[in-house]
């Protein structure tokens, strides 16, 4: 594809093939010269450190020109467009927008508008999708555990309903023939459409964590307490907090996972989050050689 808006749809074969290319520039082999005179922009209208920054440096890693866009100084405070900002800066010669905004959807409308020449990376919209990160955590689990996923079970946990982050990974592990997807979270803060397609659902996180090979944590959105989705936070650790002696029901070689940024000690114990079936910092490091893979595809063809 010409974008990369999500990971539903895109081919068993071109997801493998950007996992291999991120392999070679996690171990540093990459071209500085890649992207020489191509310029490319960071376009977030939402917050974000992790994929903000290890665009920037991805860009920069393979010699592109590097705009940081920060809404908060912007000329949107004046009330200009998500629309007429991206097109201003593409008159200014951008072709590569790495774009986050907070509406389900938006990096697609956007996409619809840009000149042939121009390529969109979606860095998450509202709760639909983060394709990047899905990347990233495949990269990671397939570094961890080897290329074959089909003996892997594969724990997601939290809210799901609300998390782009689950929704790219599920697609992703179904891409690559996960043996099994297991989901868990409160029934409040799971979905009902078909998301849940295929996984085994349930809201008992000890028998969920019996024997999976990997366990991927989702952040608590703390507003989901203000929607009374969420009673309180010492609950929802007790019932969905991992911790040391839960994640004993794992197999022993299992690897916990998180896209950040974590709460500690409500999600996740800082003893889990630090020890040493931790990837949460592999996660991230990979996250560059995962957002190089993909703009070098988009950008160079
Ligand atoms: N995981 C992730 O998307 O983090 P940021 O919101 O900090 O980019």
């Amino acid at each position: 594809p010409r974008h990369l808006l999500t990971l539903d749809g895109l081919p068993e074969t071109a997801l493998s093939a950007l996992l291999i290319r991120a392999q070679a520039f996690a171990e540093g082999h990459y071209d500085r010269r890649a992207l020489d005179g191509i310029a490319v922009c960071t376009l977030f209208f939402e917050p974000s450190t992790r994929t903000r920054m290890s665009f920037q440096l991805a860009a920069q890693r393979l010699g592109a020109d590097v705009l940081n866009f920060d809404a908060s100084t912007s000329s949107t405070r004046k009330g200009e467009t998500a629309l007429d900002t991206l097109k201003n800066l593409e008159a200014m010669g951008v072709r590569g927008f790495v774009v986050r905004h907070h509406e389900d959807g938006a990096v697609a409308a956007l996409a619809g508008h840009v000149n042939p020449g121009t390529v969109l990376v979606n860095a998450g919209d509202g709760r639909s999708a983060h394709p990047t990160q899905g990347l990233l955590d495949m990269l990671t689990l397939r570094q961890a555990k080897g290329a074959d996923f089909s003996r892997l079970k594969v724990l997601i946990v939290g809210d799901v309903r609300h998390s782009r982050v689950a929704r790219s990974d599920l697609q992703a592990l179904r891409t690559l023939g996960a043996g099994e997807i297991r989901v868990c979270g409160p029934a409040a803060l799971l979905p009902t459409d078909a998301t849940l397609q295929g996984c085994v659902v349930s809201q008992d996180f000890d028998a969920a964590l019996e024997g999976v090979d990997a366990v991927m944590m989702l952040r608590l959105q703390r507003e989901r307490m203000d929607e009374g989705l969420v009673t309180s936070l010492d609950d929802y650790h007790r019932d969905y907090g991992l911790t040391a002696a839960r994640l004993r029901r794992a197999a022993a070689d299992a690897v916990v996972m998180h896209p950040g940024p974590i709460n500690r000690g409500v999600e996740i114990t800082d003893e889990v989050a630090d020890g040493p079936q931790s990837l949460i910092l592999t996660q991230v490091r990979n996250g560059v050689a995962a957002r190089m893979a993909v703009l070098e595809a988009l950008l160079r063809g």
